[in-house]
């Protein structure tokens, strides 16, 4: 259709994309069998095939549902080749559904914790970045997480092995930001990271709102700091936060068939995302894990106008918004437009 043709024409970033969660499952398979890990077949039937695999996929039940497939897949990632053909591989189909600018999460703690080091993991995402910018123009960054189920004093440790490679002030690492299972594992658990990186000047995000209540947004804007909140979408069960990250300019991350994957809504067409319009919320739309959610952001763009049916004019508004919300410079900012 003609509005799929804009929508893919349309010059897109995305903020809100876990490399690890674009492994797909015929590159796990395949890293599997180079890297010779052995999936957990015995008591779960899901990993005898790329199809059996593909068929659990569509059936997450929750986000710790969904979690426990990614933690197992990404065990299949050793080394900084494997992550540059993870990144490179995500790069590509970004490229080819039109995004300019890609700010990636990764999650170091669940590689460190299988004896991969940090800086493995790093080497190989900065080169697949460099091919990416080279080969596509695509520019990037990398956006650090902590896993928020593990003990604060962990990503402390974290935080601390990238400053003191100097990735914070090279740019080498654009931010930090927070994932993994919500509920239980509150924002101001990891005050004490927030504050330091808040002091050292480093950007800060964090997930917020996705299947915790609205306190845990509150806390993430009140306690870490937060420049912007990933998922949000609890946020319109409190019209004084509405209010407040409106006013604020605060980038909303929004991720439409990953809430659908993950029963955080039943449908698209549930997500506040005609309500965000109308209070002048900046938002942008993303894929999240692409390889589990069974679409890149091309589709959750195209989901969204099923729902919606937005006007050229409130899509361009959407995309001036994820422009303005990036985390580029002001002269990259200025060629996205
Ligand atoms: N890790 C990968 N995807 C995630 C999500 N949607 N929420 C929390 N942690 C994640
Ligand atoms: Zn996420």
């Amino acid at each position: 259709t003609a509005l799929h043709e804009f929508l893919h024409g349309l010059p897109k970033c995305e903020h809100h994309l876990h490399v690890e969660g674009s492994l797909s499952p015929a590159l796990l398979f395949q890293l599997a069998k180079t890297n010779k890990i052995t999936l957990p077949v015995s008591g779960d039937s899901s990993f005898a095939s790329i199809s059996s695999l593909q068929a659990r996929y569509e059936r997450f039940t929750s986000l710790d549902d969904f979690l426990h497939y990614y933690y197992i897949g990404m065990s299949v990632l050793l080394t900084a080749g494997d992550f540059e053909s993870l990144a490179y591989e995500y790069f590509s189909h970004a490229h080819r559904d039109g995004v300019h600018h890609a700010e990636i999460f990764f999650d170091p703690q669940a590689h460190t914790s299988r004896g991969i080091a940090y800086t493995t993991v790093v080497a190989g995402l900065s080169a697949a970045q460099r091919r990416a910018e080279a080969d596509f123009g695509l520019t990037s960054k990398l956006i650090l997480c902590f896993l928020r189920h593990l003990p604060a004093s962990e990503a402390n440790t974290t935080y601390a092995e990238a400053s003191r490679l100097g990735h914070f002030s090279d740019g080498t690492v654009a931010g930090i930001g927070l994932d993994s299972s919500e509920v239980d594992f509150p924002p101001e658990l990891f005050t004490e990271v927030y504050t330091s990186a808040k002091d050292a000047g480093i950007r800060r995000t964090a997930h917020a709102g996705e299947e915790g209540d609205t306190s845990y947004i509150e806390k993430a804007l009140d306690i870490c700091n937060v420049e912007r909140i990933d998922h949000g979408i609890r946020m319109v069960e409190d019209e004084t936060l509405l209010k407040r990250v409106a006013k604020n300019k605060m980038l909303v991350t929004v991720c439409p068939l990953s809430n659908v994957q993950l029963k955080c809504v039943t449908t698209v067409a549930e997500l506040p995302i005609r309500r965000f319009l109308d209070e002048g919320i900046r938002f942008s739309i993303n894929s999240d894990d692409p390889a589990y959610f069974g679409g890149y952001i091309l589709d959750n763009y195209c989901a969204v106008q099923e729902s919606f049916e937005l006007s050229v004019a409130e899509w361009k508004y959407i995309a001036a918004g994820a422009i303005e919300g990036s985390w580029c410079d002001q002269a990259r900012k200025e060629t996205l437009l």
